[in-house]
Order: C-alpha cells, then sequence, then structure tokens
C-alpha cells in the first residue's frame, strides 16, 4: 500500500490497482488547530457547508507527510500513515482469531481482579481472551453494594433491560416462584427477543454454598461450524429461516424475527439464538417444516451433548463474563435446602468491551 502522485492528483496503489482519492476526502482530513479540535480529534468545521468543487492547487509527498494547497486557500500537511490506515479499514476486533473450544478445554480465562484493573494491561488481556474464546471469569471480584454494576460501567456502559439495570439470581430454600427453582437449567443465549439483544451477559457469583448448580457453557461457533460441516442441510435451514422469539409479560411484548444461526454479510459466524422455550418457527410447507424441525433437534443435541459443555462452579467472587450472541450458558440442578446460592447479572453490549480494547491498546502503545 502506498500513496503516489500524477499532476496534483493523489492515488492510492495497493497490489497493482491504483485508485485517485476524492480531493474531498482529503480535505475533510485537514488538521490544524483551526480545523481539529486537539482533545477530541472532532471537526471544527462542517464538511457539508464546504463549497463541492474542492480541487488541489499545490500538493507535496515526502516519506511522512502529505502537504497539500486546496483551491479554497486551505493548507494542512497530513500523516501518509494516518491515510494508509483508513484504507487498510481493519477492524482489529474482527482480526482476533475465535478459538474453537469444546469439553477438553482446560484454559478457563482466569484473571485475578485487583484495584484499577479496568486500566492495567491485564485488563486488556482478559478482553483478547474474551474474544478468543467468548468468555473470561475475574477472581475475587468485590461482592458488597451491587458491586456488578460498578464493574460493568467500569468496562463501558451498563446495559439495561426492563428485568432493572441488574438481576437478582437468588435460590431460596422452598421456594415460591419458579424464578427462584432448583431446577437444572440447558443451555441457552438470553434475550433472544429483544433487537438487538444484549451482547454480553455479566454474572457475579456473590455465595455459593451448595454442592450442585454448576455453571456450563458451551461455544455456540463450535457447534455451529460442525453442524455446518456434518448436516449442511440443517445447517442452511438455521441460517436462512426467521423464527420469531417472544417474551411477554404484564407490562411488556417483546418480540424479534431472526434466523436462529445468523451470518455476517461474507458468511461468517455472527450469532447464534437459542432458547427453545421462547422460538416460533413460520408455517412453512410441510416438507420445509420437517427439515427444520430435526435441523433443531440435531443442533439441540449438541448444544446438550457432554462433548461441548464446560462445568465449573462458580464461587463467591467469581465474575463470569460471556459473550452472548457466541456463547450458550446454563446449571445443574441443585438442592436448594442445602444453602444459598447467589449470583446477580447484568449486560453491556459489545461498543463497552471494543471501545475498553481500544483505549487500552492506544494507552499502552500495543
Ligand atoms: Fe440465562
Amino acid at each position: 500500500m502506498k500513496i503516489e502522485l500524477s499532476s496534483n492528483k493523489v492515488f492510492f496503489e495497493n497490489n497493482g490497482s491504483k485508485k485517485e482519492i476524492h480531493p474531498f476526502w482529503l480535505r475533510e482530513r485537514v488538521n490544524g488547530e483551526n480545523f481539529v479540535d486537539k482533545g477530541t480529534q472532532q471537526r471544527l468545521f462542517d464538511p457539508t457547508e464546504l463549497k463541492k468543487n474542492i480541487q488541489i492547487n499545490k500538493i507535496n509527498l515526502s516519506e511522512k507527510f502529505l502537504e497539500i494547497s486546496f483551491n479554497d486557500g486551505v493548507q494542512t500537511k497530513l500523516e501518509v500513515q494516518d491515510i494508509l490506515r483508513e484504507f487498510s479499514n481493519i477492524n482489529e476486533i474482527k482480526f482476533i482469531k475465535k478459538i474453537k473450544w469444546d469439553s477438553s478445554l482446560n484454559n478457563f480465562n482466569n484473571f485475578d481482579f485487583e484495584e484499577n484493573i479496568f486500566e492495567n494491561k491485564k485488563m486488556y488481556e482478559a478482553l483478547i481472551n474474551f474474544y478468543k474464546f467468548g468468555f473470561v471469569i475475574f477472581k475475587n471480584v468485590p461482592t458488597k453494594n451491587n458491586f456488578i454494576v460498578n464493574f460493568a460501567n467500569s468496562i463501558g456502559s451498563i446495559r439495561r433491560t426492563n428485568f432493572g439495570e441488574f438481576f437478582n439470581v437468588k435460590s431460596k430454600p422452598n421456594p415460591n416462584d419458579l424464578a427462584y427453582t432448583s431446577l437444572s437449567l440447558a443451555p441457552h443465549t438470553d434475550n433472544p427477543y429483544r433487537n438487538p439483544v444484549p451482547c454480553i451477559q455479566l454474572l457475579h457469583c456473590i455465595e455459593n454454598k451448595v454442592s450442585g448448580g454448576l455453571s456450563t457453557l458451551v461455544d455456540g461457533y463450535t457447534v455451529t461450524e460442525k453442524l455446518k460441516d456434518d448436516f449442511p442441510d440443517y445447517y442452511k435451514i438455521l441460517t436462512e429461516t426467521k423464527i420469531r422469539y417472544q417474551f411477554i409479560d404484564q407490562n411488556v411484548f417483546l418480540e424479534d424475527w431472526a434466523e436462529m444461526i445468523q451470518l455476517d454479510e461474507n458468511g461468517i459466524f455472527k450469532q447464534v439464538r437459542f432458547s427453545p422455550r421462547l422460538d416460533f418457527v413460520p408455517l412453512m410447507d410441510k416438507e420445509k417444516l420437517e427439515l427444520y424441525y430435526s435441523a433443531r433437534n440435531k443442533i439441540s443435541e449438541l448444544f446438550n451433548s457432554e462433548k461441548y459443555r464446560i462445568k465449573f462452579k462458580l464461587m463467591s467472587g467469581d465474575l463470569l463474563m460471556m459473550d452472548n450472541y457466541r456463547l450458550l450458558h446454563g446449571r445443574t440442578s441443585y438442592d436448594a435446602n442445602e444453602g444459598e446460592r447467589f449470583l446477580q447479572g447484568c449486560y453491556i453490549d459489545y461498543d463497552s468491551t471494543e471501545g475498553k480494547l481500544k483505549h487500552l491498546k492506544r494507552k499502552f502503545n500495543i
């Protein structure tokens, strides 16, 4: 990749292809204290108010800088590196390669909590691991005063839902509400009926005195890739059929239509939504429904298989951060009469983790 000049025109050359850079594109990027606020890096001018016919009067290219005089009298000195960076169009997060895992995973991505962790290199490493594996566990996180809210807001901003800023998952002996049962929960993703679905769930164990109630995680990326290899017809119908996810209570009616396995514009895994108590497939041809139900059964079998599931006990102070677009979570049953099992949960979105990761990368010059 490089910049070239030819008679007052700037060209971008990449792998043999050469394209002219629009003069207006360069004019929008003029820097200097009259044009860009130093602190915020925001423009001090409105490019929509510039005259449209912007041209280059004079130009000079050195190894590091591109100096331009425009026909509206403005001059600027742009760093070549900055221009090339814009053309490389790198989404740093996308370039963190996902590592597929199954029940043989023995690195549970544990990171000890410490004061100022949110501004430390350790948080950078934890976030990288989060993007690689889809989860990370912080150990010894303070358990008093709903610290989870503090934690979430120190990475980014908490994502409030109709369940509140955060929610309590508390077991009670002789429960009087289904929410407080000690039944096992099969692997699922949270809130598939929201638009957008909360990206990341934080689950903080305040107390856990029961012998059961193990937390479970399944890598939806590993499983859906397995389905693609072994059962392409099933994969196809689950990536192509929009189904309705629904949640209703006295105050709200939430629903969203989406494919169970969502792919990005390049056909690569983006999100899985799996919660068989909340999904409604539309009325399709009988043959198509036959295939859909077989596909759903197969993926459910894989998600529930011991082969793909890791199990671990969350201890007091453990805070599990998991990607709700990639991972499924659940728990094994337990005996509520053995004692207290109290977790607190909340959500944050990808802008929180991406923003923090990029900030730390810049801060430590990584
Ligand atoms: Fe859940």
